[in-house]
């Protein structure tokens, strides 16, 4: 399985989704059966030139390894992941900030692909700009449909404020392709203090991380319920 998390603007939460993915699926996901049941064997691939993930990696205190290996291949990487997903029950790449070519050369062959966005009119708009340059690929991808979801991150505000469901409003009546989740993540500070420390939220403290969790698992699972060929 190759999970794919790609956006074309900068700072929407696309490492954070990446990272957050890999770690679930290294930790929580089992594979086989009976005897033969284990935990998800997990890479991430950083394709980014920022590094980001590489460098969340080199945070971390030693004595605690992460559950999935990175690895970084920032030029024509599809080959690679490719290859890679022979070996490992998930390969997540951070797709990082590329052009349309490249997010293309990338959307064409994975089972799943999350689209982080934020609320802000810059951050829709290049959504749907991004959205409509993957619905001119579609028959590149092996299924002829390229898995696409959005995902609404870092909302900020209080919790009743409307702006999660006016910006799944916005983006779903004009999206010309993929689905927008309606499970959406709010802006905690968990994300930012876990990424200081090089962790995932899973291994913050239960207070700090209890609600960033939740939401993060729903989206999750929508996103793979909306594409259960993933
Ligand atoms: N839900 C959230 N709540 C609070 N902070 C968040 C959330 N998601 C991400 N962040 C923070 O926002 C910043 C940008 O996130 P991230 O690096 O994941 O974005 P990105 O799309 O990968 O950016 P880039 O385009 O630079 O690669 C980081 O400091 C991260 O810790
Ligand atoms: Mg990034």
């Amino acid at each position: 399985m190759i999970i794919g998390i790609g956006a074309e603007k900068g700072g929407v939460g696309k490492s954070s989704t990446a990272w957050t993915l890999a770690a679930y699926l290294a930790t929580r996901q089992h594979v086989g059966e009976g005897k033969k049941k284990r935990l998800a064997k997990v890479m991430l691939v950083d394709t980014d030139t920022q590094r980001t993930s590489s460098k969340w990696g080199a945070l971390r205190d030693p004595s605690m390894p992460l559950p999935f290996r990175v690895m970084e291949k920032i030029s024509n990487p599809a080959p690679e992941i490719i290859k890679l997903a022979e070996d490992y029950d998930a390969v997540v790449v951070d797709v990082g900030a590329r052009d349309y070519a490249g997010l293309a050369d990338l959307a064409r062959i994975v089972d799943l692909w999350i689209a982080p966005t934020r609320v802000g009119q810059g951050d829709l708009m290049s959504s749907l700009e991004m959205a409509t340059a993957l619905n001119t690929v579609h028959s590149k991808h092996k299924n002829g449909h390229i898995p696409l979801c959005f995902l609404v991150n870092a909302v900020p505000g209080a919790w009743n404020s409307t702006e999660a469901q006016d910006a799944i409003d916005a983006l779903t009546a004009a999206l010309p392709t993929g689905k927008v989740l309606t499970s959406t993540i709010r802006d905690r500070r968990v994300w930012r203090d876990a990424h200081k420390l090089g962790k995932h939220i899973f291994e913050m403290p239960a207070a700090a991380r209890e609600k960033a969790e939740a939401e993060f698992i729903a989206a999750i699972s929508e996103a793979f319920n909306a594409y259960p060929q993933a």
